[in-house]
């Protein structure tokens, strides 16, 4: 996700300290670089490499830096594996203009060979280098610095926040673009940065700057001003009143609520970079070719790969084998050979059991792709390339928005298999905001019932299958409940034995089955389970099930996605309840390093 802090001050003055602590305060949201820069009259002083802050502040000196502004930023990757070269802040071609951002520049392919046949110095992969010289480019033209930052605006394209600041000059220039930015007022001195927890221990008066303004910032004020016109925009400061906990929860009271609210805002960057990430075609040419194509992983991204199977089948007609990375090595690997494509998924990119399998494949000629959320993790280095998930640093150890994003990259590579146009993936964004709105208080009359048991079924048919497997799974992580995740046809041949009265179970239905999901509610109703469906509203549900939990209207693929939002929220809230910390369950681990 990375962050980015910049400060303004009236003289020359030791920032290096200021700009640790500043960082320190962004660490929770992830990153594997740190890289600060100050500017001194004609003097840039710029320090970074890959590690934590403390390493890197100490390995550099950066306490000894000074300055009148500086800018210190915490890199998590997406364009560019960790590097010191990839690390931030950058500078221009000459020196004399030193930026950073937070976010992802998608069209940042396209402008570097832009900026290299333009003869401008490009030293890195990253695209936050792109952001400045998205600048130097049009001040190179002689536009003044103020035009620059709107020309810029309007070439980079993504969701992003940056900071830029020149020698010789008295002040830093800042602009967002999706992401989020926060500017700080306080005594003698401005600041900006991606969230309020780096600016709360300095000053509680800020300026939230919306899309499509450019605050510059000097030690004493600052000014808003649109990109469109240029022209001054009157923006009053507002005094920030949460503690420094609810700041960096989002005000949410745990992580993981806070990352199921961010769910829309991740898929939201994930389809403007699959947009515009040349790999999407290159990767989906060669699972067109594959002989077979496998979809393998673990835990929640498992679930996901399932999701991908049956998307891919039944958009594209095309056959793949979703399958957990230690059974792929028994059942598959010595029989794959170069003309077969597998696509390891992983949030973290760590698990041994996913790297052992890709280990398996590999030694037999595999091509072997990756869908990770972490840049630069063994997964991103082992594989031919990787796409990013593109969620941020997920704390919680339940995945929520690492598993969504998941699913809709497997969803987007269907269109394209399919040649389906994926602009119409952009309604999905949208559609989870109103979904968690909705299923809120449906979710919260339930959940005091529901919490009286200890044994839970979760049932889906189709793509809700992967989703029923999803939510068991968050619900026994958090809740500590049994609770299983079926096809829905299967709980007859068995499961059945176990209902007795008020025995809830839950389903999950994109309407393409209804009937089929109906007689199953009726199988166990009749020995006396509460059911409870989610789906879009359809009277036929109403009338059969107890609870009907009821989502927006969209397509089936879509639906299914969408369905696993209120079992996150209700394993959220069972937890809670129970007295339990969501973020952090007993016994569990984020990433899984042992086999
Ligand atoms: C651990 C976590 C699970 C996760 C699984 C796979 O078991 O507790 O939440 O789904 O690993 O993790 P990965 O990073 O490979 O997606």
């Amino acid at each position: 996700m990375c962050g980015i802090f910049g400060y303004v001050t009236s003289r020359d003055e030791e920032l290096g300290p200021i700009l640790i602590e500043a960082a320190k305060r962004l660490t929770y949201r992830g990153y594997d670089s740190v890289g600060a820069a100050t500017i001194s009259g004609a003097k840039i002083d710029l320090r970074k490499d890959v590690g934590k802050v403390e390493e890197v502040a100490a390995k550099y000196n950066f306490a000894e830096m000074h300055g009148q502004r500086g800018i210190v930023q915490l890199r998590w990757a997406t364009f560019g594996e960790p590097s010191q070269v990839n690390a931030q802040p950058h500078i221009d071609s000459d020196g004399d203009l030193v930026g950073a951002h937070n976010g992802n520049v998608v069209n940042n392919a396209e402008l570097r060979e832009q900026f290299i046949a333009e003869g401008l110095t490009v030293r890195s992969q990253n695209d936050g280098e792109t952001c400045v010289h998205a600048v130097e480019r049009y001040l190179n033209r002689g536009y003044e610095f103020i035009d620059a930052i709107r020309l810029a605006y309007g070439d980079l394209e993504g969701d992003y926040a940056f900071v830029i600041g020149r020698v010789n000059d008295d002040k830093l220039y800042a602009f967002k673009k999706g992401s989020g930015m926060v500017v700080g007022i306080g005594e003698g001195f401005t600041c900006v940065s991606s969230d309020l927890p780096s600016i709360l221990p300095l000053t509680r008066e800020v300026i939230r700057p919306q899309d499509g303004e450019i605050v510059t910032l000097w030690a004493d004020r600052v000014e808003v001003r649109s990109v469109k016109d240029g022209k001054l925009i009157d923006r009053k400061p507002e005094t920030v009143t949460e503690t420094m906990d609810a700041v960096q929860k989002g005000g949410y009271p745990h992580f993981m609520l806070k990352e199921i609210h961010e769910q829309s805002q991740a898929a939201r960057e994930l389809l403007h970079v699959l947009n515009g990430n040349r790999e999407v075609e290159t990767l989906v040419e060669k699972m067109k070719n594959a002989r077979n194509l496998y979809f393998i992983g673990c835990g929640t991204s498992y679930h996901a790969a399932l999701a991908g199977a049956v998307y891919f089948a039944g958009l594209a007609g095309r056959a793949v084998i979703p399958i957990l990375a230690p059974q792929f090595i028994a059942q598959y690997a010595p029989t794959v050979n170069h003309d077969d494509v597998g696509i390891f998924v992983s949030q973290s990119g760590e698990t041994k059991d996913v790297l052992n399998a890709l280990e398996a494949a590999e030694a037999r000629g595999m091509e072997c792709f990756g869908l990770a959320n972490v840049v630069g993790s063994t997964l991103t280095k082992a594989a031919s390339f990787c796409l990013p998930l593109c969620c941020g640093y997920e704390i919680s150890v339940p995945a929520t928005k690492t598993f969504t994003n998941q699913v809709v990259t497997f969803l987007y590579l269907a269109y394209k298999m399919a040649g389906k146009d994926v602009r119409a993936l952009d309604v999905i964004p949208e559609l989870m905001d109103k979904t968690l709105e909705m299923v809120e208080p449906q979710v919260q009359a339930i959940v005091e019932d529901i919490n009286q048991w200890n044994d839970l079924y979760c049932l889906g048919y189709g793509a809700t299958y992967p989703i029923a497997l999803e939510g068991a799974l968050k619900l026994k992580e958090v809740t500590y409940a049994h609770c299983e995740g079926m096809l829905s046809t299967e709980f007859k041949h068995g499961p059945l034995s176990a209902v007795s009265k008020g025995f809830p179970i839950l389903f999950v239905s994109d309407g393409s089955a209804t009937p089929l999901i109906i007689s199953g509610i009726n199988e166990v109703k009749v020995r006396g389970a509460r059911t409870i469906v989610i789906a879009e509203d359809d009277p036929r549900l109403r009338a059969n099930a107890d609870d009907l939990i009821v989502l927006p209207k969209s397509d089936p693929q879509i639906a299914a996605l969408l369905g696993v939002l209120p079992l996150q929220l209700l394993s959220y809230h069972m937890s809670v309840l129970r007295g339990y910390d969501p973020d952090f369950p007993r016994n569990l681990s984020k990433t899984l390093t042992v086999d």
